[in-house]
């Protein structure tokens, strides 16, 4: 099993070492201390350092990544990743139109100014994503189009009550599914131009990973039941979605060399490690089953 990076705590020492001021601990201490807030409802401090990680870890896509060489694969190769990075393409372009909305009402429910800059420096990171995957999309030769088919999702993510709460339980589903997909993708039988792609973008996502495994212990705890229980109904709705969307894809995710079940397995997992750590078990969020049927 995969062990994502945000599982593991950030080091103070591979955070610093990339900047400029790290010879100087008055001035870390300057940059690295947020300003005093009793009402803060999250770790502001952990907060505060994963913003100035974000910002140093930004990149140009234009510079990053070489767009030049054409892609040279055959016919069905290209096809199966239109369609794949199309949905991609609509889920990452869903994404930002959701953390740009989100983002005042995060910072005002959990009382922090931290949190505002940490989710600013996300957004740009979603807006990199879709710019890239739209120039993907371009070089494959495939019109750029968001598919309907699945807004239902970000509106499911971020609707009704506790929508600050089940936006960010909603992330944790959909950041894993895209670390799993590109973790995977990268290694499928991909062009090497998506390949960097997904590299690059993982990277990314496994930084997004660890901002939710900051927060989401501190909002779990404040959940009182019908809270937990209005979140736990949206999470499974978003998981039942995605399972039975994706069997439609198997084959076809089969040829270009991914396992859809064991992508899937690899992301329920993976959520249900974060929340039995955060104090709740299987018997909390049930997940539904993987289907081997393929329609
Ligand atoms: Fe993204
Ligand atoms: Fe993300």
């Amino acid at each position: 099993m995969d062990q994502l990076t945000p599982q593991t705590p950030p080091k103070r020492e591979g955070l610093t070492a990339s900047f400029l001021m790290s010879d100087n601990p008055a001035l870390q201490d300057l940059m690295l201390r947020p300003s005093i807030n009793d009402s803060a409802r999250v770790n502001e401090q952990k907060i505060r350092r994963l913003y100035l990680q974000a910002s140093s870890q930004q990149w140009f896509a234009p510079t990053k990544i070489n767009f030049e060489p054409n892609i040279q694969v055959d016919e069905e190769t290209r096809r199966i990743w239109i369609r794949f990075v199309t949905i991609f393409y609509t889920l990452e372009k869903m994404g930002l139109n959701v953390i740009a909305n989100m983002m005042p009402k995060a910072s005002s429910k959990l009382k922090s100014d931290e949190i505002s800059y940490y989710l600013s420096a996300q957004c740009f990171d979603e807006s990199r994503h879709v710019f890239v995957l739209e120039n993907y999309l371009k070089k494959l030769g495939a019109p750029v189009k968001y598919d309907y088919k699945y807004h239902v999702l970000g509106q499911a993510a971020s609707m009704g009550f506790y929508r600050v709460e089940n936006w960010l339980f909603s992330t944790l589903f959909s950041e894993n599914f895209a670390h799993a997909f590109l973790r995977r993708a990268k290694v499928a039988n991909i062009d090497p131009l998506g390949a960097e792609i997904c590299k690059s973008l993982q990277a990314d996502e496994s930084r997004h990973l660890h901002f939710l495994h900051i927060v989401l212990p501190d909002i779990m705890d404040r959940l009182n039941l019908f809270g937990r229980t209005y979140v736990k109904s949206a999470q499974f709705f978003i998981m039942k979605f995605t399972e039975i969307v994706s069997r439609s894809l198997e084959n076809d995710a089969r040829f270009v060399g991914l396992d859809r079940r064991a992508m899937m397995e690899e992301v329920f997992e993976n959520i249900e490690r974060a929340y039995e750590s955060f104090g709740v078990t299987r018997s909390f969020l049930p997940f539904p089953k993987i289907s081997s049927t393929v329609n």
